[in-house]
């Protein structure tokens, strides 16, 4: 199967109202991901400073770089498939999903990146990997001097914080209005994330996008 067979499997799934399993997989092993990684992110806040913690934070931030990693390729799949449309785009169901969905983004890079800075600016030589298994370097801060090192920390420390209340305040709201569009609009847009199989209705080249009630 080359790629453009892929794209065109994938996008089979989209005509009919729901994402392809590629996207499906993708959005709940990144869910569970995030939903773990900040509870053990505050988990490990609650810790006395010491070696406990700090190889907790190495497996953070081990599990911080995997998000990454996946939240990169996800970004790429995403570009060439764009998903389904069950909510009209204009809307302000649609804006604001779009939003939320961009900000998600924003954070599978963001909050590794301010994690890395910090990481790099804490004492001792932990190594990192990527899925525990492909090696990423520290940033080269122990050149720099201290008060540096020290601005370094604190600003990455805020951006960190503050990236992970907006998008815990913001995963409430995603859920929430996904369920509200089961049980009150009762359309498919949950469904879209839940169905591998689809419904039976062929996904052809140039038909109409699904209303999810053919079945
Ligand atoms: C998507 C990925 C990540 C999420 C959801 C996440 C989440 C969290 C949470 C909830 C906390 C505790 C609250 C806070 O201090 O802000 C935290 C702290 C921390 N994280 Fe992450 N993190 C991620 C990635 C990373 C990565 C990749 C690293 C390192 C390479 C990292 C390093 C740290 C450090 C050093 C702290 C302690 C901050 C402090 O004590 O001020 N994080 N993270
Ligand atoms: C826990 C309950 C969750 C439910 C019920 C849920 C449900 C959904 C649904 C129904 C969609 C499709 C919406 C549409 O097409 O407009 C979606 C998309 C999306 N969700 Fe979630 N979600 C959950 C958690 C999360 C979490 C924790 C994250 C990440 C922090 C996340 C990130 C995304 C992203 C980035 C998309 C866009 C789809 C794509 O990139 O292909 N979701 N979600």
């Amino acid at each position: 199967m080359n790629l453009v067979a892929i794209i065109e499997w994938a996008e089979g799934y989209n005509r009919r109202g729901l994402y392809s399993p590629i996207g499906v997989t993708f959005h709940w092993v990144m869910a569970a991901m995030m939903i773990v990684q900040l509870g053990y992110g505050w988990y490990l806040g609650t810790l006395p400073v010491g070696g406990d913690k700090h190889v907790g934070y190495q497996t953070h931030a081990e599990l911080g770089l995997t998000i990454m990693a996946f939240g990169s390729l996800r970004f790429l799949w995403r570009s060439q498939i764009s998903g389904p449309e069950n909510i009209e785009p204009d809307s302000f169901a649609g804006r604001a999903s779009r939003l939320i969905q961009a900000w998600f983004y924003f954070g599978f890079i963001a909050l590794p990146i301010s994690g890395w800075v910090m990481w790099s600016t804490l004492p001792g030589n932990l190594p990192l990997s990527v899925a525990g298994f492909i090696p990423f370097p520290n940033l080269p801060f122990d050149q720099l001097s201290e008060q540096l090192q020290h601005s370094l920390m604190e600003g990455a420390a805020t951006a960190h914080f503050w990236i992970v209340w907006i998008t815990v305040l913001a995963i409430p709201g995603h859920a929430g209005a996904a369920v509200l569009h089961y049980l009150v609009k009762r359309d498919q847009v949950l469904q879209s994330m839940l169905d591998l199989n689809g419904q039976q209705v062929p996904g052809v080249v140039g038909s109409a996008p699904s209303t999810g009630r053919e079945s």
